[in-house]
């Protein structure tokens, strides 16, 4: 830490290692407080430098000893690393070096947690371990010694060779230093098997503190079907004797993809029916998936840099979305990605920390771990996909394999795979990867004499460093519903390639209702005036049931947004197709579910400042209130019935059937507990035998102001079960009213449980206090002032927690003036703080504006 600004760094600097390694060889000898790491290196020089200066990172280190060719040396200490005179060929490189994982708070290199030894070493935290150039293009095959006393000692790749207090592991795969990963501890697994495609067997192990076992059966069979899945889909197959998971409770992200060994967040992997939502298997299942996958995309190839971040995330995102799509509802799966893509990337991309896909430049890349890296990473991928079709798809990516295994590839090697593989020039669909910001899509149209024309104007908006935008290369999947509801053109891909553009459809007897990006086939915000009738109608009738949604999606945001500006509101109509659709039985539960999900506060706010307005949260807040209690009243006499049809007689599953019926049934409740004042979620909380129900049964007491009782009981029951206890602590501040949520975070800051240093327990908490946005942007500025607080308290022991929630923030310049003040009053007095992290100074003076 120190208090100079700190440099960004270039891609455009970009210059290949001098030294390559031909293999690592590494001895810990486990202590909490002063663990030793003896290294030895084989570096060989790379013939495609033009430098042969010796750099090797090393943070927060120790240097004991140095050597090379068995020589003893003394290194040059520089900021950084280390520099030394070496030979101008081949040699061996030897150090030892002490560290202490005890007080490692920032979980970053090798730290403690819960008395376990553990490590996560993307991006840059290999250099917290030993001296290494810890760049992703150097890529080694790592034999690793672990000396301890714990029962547990697990490395990378095969083992191969262990006793009384010792292990040795041997990783055959080339592979850069972030992929490094070391466990020890007294941990248990639950072990299974999985026979590859080619017939090798592979031992699968899941491991877990005492007492958690319980909680890997589900996680254990989301692994086996993603082996498989890779293997039917992509025909890619696992490539070790082994493949472990070990769950620890402190992690600052999900899950890591280590060679062979992935590390997971408790929070994604252990689950059981008592302690988990449906949201949470699902959620499981698509993380472990996501770690599985990345086997392929990301370690048998990686990255050459790390501004090619989303040449293994978006990708690996994108796959991760196909297999939950093929696991469970395809439409339900993509309706929930697009949600989350607009409530997280869009409000990135329309706020001061929109970036490129692919960065031309970063201060720190743990700030770059970002929903527009991942999400729309992945909807650029599912564009390509979209323009090219799905067999040359497949094609293209078994020519990727081919062309780039063991290699540290780039976003460009990516694209150029899809361009040889099927003579496209894709020259401009490259701008998606460089130019940030959501393209906002204007669509009219016309209808003469049987041709119906559709006229886009796309305009992408500039964001930071980026003033002027070029035309995007947008896949419009469109299709036409004649005026009866029948499909008169069947969906087909538009390419808008234009600022301006227009397609005619001859031959038609009528003027037709379009259906525009269906499927969501492009990341983009289409602006169209449509009327309340023509969203009520394709609500009804479009065959794609992604925009079926969205048409209610639209017709709800209309109502909210009319509702907000004082302007007449399509009520009735909103309310009747919405009373249609819930009863007509042949649509999914959990379909039905999604379209009575009003658009978030979040979403609205946006929309209104999109149109020139100043939005108000508290008052977003109210109109939502006003409009479900409407939505209560007007569907009063269809609730008991409906609600009964969502009871489940048979045996918890998390499979998506069952969790459907459960998300419609819950979203009942709360109307219904609208009417009743919480008689039927106190019963629904009493006797629920899994945590959907009880949760969401206690979420709607809270909002009844009768959940006392029921938090009470709540955490009497799950006192010892930490992620059990991070919902009690998280429903709490996402139920508070806007008034009283500042309050009862202060309230629950000071409860004994709390225990902040715990990323899961602190997100719990602060995450739950951003996303309701009334409570934090309260006139009184308590939310502002009290998140400041804590993000201060954090930086010094968790920067990159602390630099990533900073993003509360982000959106300070839509709001009034007072507002305005509180929020940037609150931003600088963080960036004044003595000593703030270079994650924080970034994201703070990102946020802020600065230059
Ligand atoms: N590569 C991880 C993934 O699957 C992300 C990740 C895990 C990470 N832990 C991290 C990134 C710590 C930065 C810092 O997406
Ligand atoms: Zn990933």
């Amino acid at each position: 830490m120190t208090d100079a600004t700190p440099q960004p760094i270039y891609l455009a600097d970009y210059t290949p290692p001098n030294w390559l390694i031909e293999g690592v060889s590494l001895t810990f000898v486990l202590d909490p407080t002063a663990t030793r790491v003896r290294s030895t290196i084989r570096f060989t020089p790379n013939p495609d430098a033009t430098s042969r200066t010796f750099f090797l990172h090393g943070e927060q280190l120790e240097l004991i000893r140095a050597a090379i060719d068995g020589n003893e040396i003394t290194p040059k200490m520089v900021e950084g690393g280390l520099t030394a005179d070496v030979p101008d060929h081949a040699f061996t490189w030897e150090s030892e070096v002490e560290i202490s994982p005890e007080t490692n708070t920032a979980l970053s290199g090798l730290y403690m947690s819960n008395g376990m030894y553990c490590t996560q070493c993307e991006a840059e935290g290999f250099r917290r371990i030993t001296f290494y150039p810890d760049r992703p293009d150097v890529m080694a095959p790592f034999k690793v010694r672990i000396e301890g006393d714990m029962p547990v000692l697990l490395s990378n790749g095969n083992p191969s060779g262990s006793g009384d207090g010792w292990a040795e592991w041997h990783d055959p795969w080339p592979k850069p230093a972030y992929l490094f990963a070391l466990v020890a501890g007294e941990l248990i697994a639950r072990q299974d098997s999985f026979t590859t495609m080619s017939g090798k067997k592979v031992d699968l192990k899941l491991w877990v503190r005492p007492g958690d076992e319980v909680k890997t059966a589900f996680g254990m069979e989301a692994l086996k079907a993603s082996m498989k899945w890779d293997e039917e889909v992509y025909g890619r197959e696992y490539d070790l004797d082994i493949f472990q998971i070990v769950a620890v409770s402190d992690f600052n992200m999900g899950a890591m993809e280590n060679k062979g060994l992935n590390i997971f967040n408790t929070s994604a992997v252990l689950a059981s029916p008592e302690t988990s939502t449906d949201a949470n298997f699902e959620r499981i299942e698509a993380i472990i998936a996501h770690e599985y996958f990345h086997n392929w995309t990301g370690n048998r190839i990686t990255c050459r840099d790390w501004f090619q971040l989303s040449l293994k995330e978006g990708l690996t995102v994108f796959r991760d979305q196909q297999f939950s799509g093929d696991m469970r509802s395809k439409a339900v799966c993509r309706i929930n990605d697009v949600s989350a893509l607009r409530g997280r990337q869009f409000r990135e991309d329309n706020g001061p920390l929109a970036h490129q896909v692919q960065p031309d430049s970063f201060v720190e890349i743990n700030n770059f771990y970002t929903a527009t890296i991942y999400e729309k990473g992945a909807e650029l991928i599912g564009m390509m996909k979209t323009l090219v079709g799905d067999e040359e798809y497949y094609k293209a990516l078994d020519l990727y394999f081919e062309r780039h295994d063991g290699e540290a590839a780039t976003i460009e090697d990516w694209v150029r795979v899809f361009e040889d593989n099927t003579g496209r020039d894709l020259t401009q669909f490259r701008r998606w990867y460089k130019q940030a910001g959501t393209p906002r899509l204007k669509v009219t149209d016309d209808f003469n004499d049987g041709s119906y024309t559709l006229h886009f104007e796309q305009e992408t908006p500039p964001t930071p460093g980026q003033d002027e935008k070029l035309p995007q290369h947008i896949p419009i999947a469109l299709g036409l519903i004649g005026p009866n509801g029948d499909e008169v053109v069947t969906t087909q891909v538009l390419e808008l390639t234009e600022a301006k553009q227009s397609f005619t459809f001859d031959g038609l007897g009528a003027k037709p209702t379009p259906s525009i990006l269906r499927h969501f086939s492009a990341p983009v915000i289409v602006q169209r005036d449509s009327s309340p009738a023509e969203r009520a109608f394709l609500l009804a009738h479009d065959t794609d049931p992604f925009n079926k949604w969205e048409a209610g999606r639209t017709l709800a945001k209309d109502v909210l947004i009319a509702m907000v500006t004082e302007d007449d509101a399509p009520l009735s109509e909103y309310l009747d197709a919405l009373a249609v659709m819930l009863r007509d039985d042949s649509l999914d539960p959990a379909f039905r579910a999604l379209t009575l999900d009003l658009p978030g506060e979040d979403d609205l706010a946006q929309t209104l400042f999109d149109a020139g307005l100043t939005p108000d949260p508290t008052k977003i807040y109210q109109t939502r209130e006003t409009l479900k209690q409407a939505m209560a009243e007007h569907l009063q006499d269809t609730l008991p019935r409906l609600s009964s049809e969502m009871d489940v007689d048979a045996p918890f599953k998390p499979d998506a059937e069952q969790a459907g019926k459960r998300a419609l049934g819950l979203a009942l409740l709360q109307l219904t507990n609208r009417l009743d004042g919480g008689a039927a979620a106190q019963s629904l909380y009493d006797s629920a035998d899994n945590m959907t129900h009880r949760l969401g049964a206690l979420g709607c007491l809270l909002d009844v102001e009768k959940g006392n009782g029921a938090l009470t009981d709540f955490r009497k029951r799950f006192e010892g079960d930490e992620l059990v206890m991070d919902k009690w602590f998280s429903l709490q501040v996402a139920h508070a009213a806007p008034d009283k949520a500042a309050n009862v975070v202060e309230v629950l800051t000071k409860d004994p449980a709390f225990n902040w240093k715990n990323p899961n327990r602190f997100r719990a908490v602060f995450g739950a206090l951003m996303m309701n946005a009334a409570g934090f942007h309260h006139p009184s500025g308590d939310g502002y002032r009290l998140f400041a607080d804590w993000l201060i308290k954090l930086d010094p022991v968790n920067p990159q927690i602390a630099a990533r929630m900073s993003s509360a923030f982000e959106t300070w310049r839509r709001y009034d003036a007072d507002r305005q003040d509180m929020m940037t009053t609150a931003l600088k007095r963080i960036k004044a703080t003595k000593g703030l992290s270079r994650d924080s100074q970034e994201m703070i003076g990102r946020i802020l504006g600065d230059d």
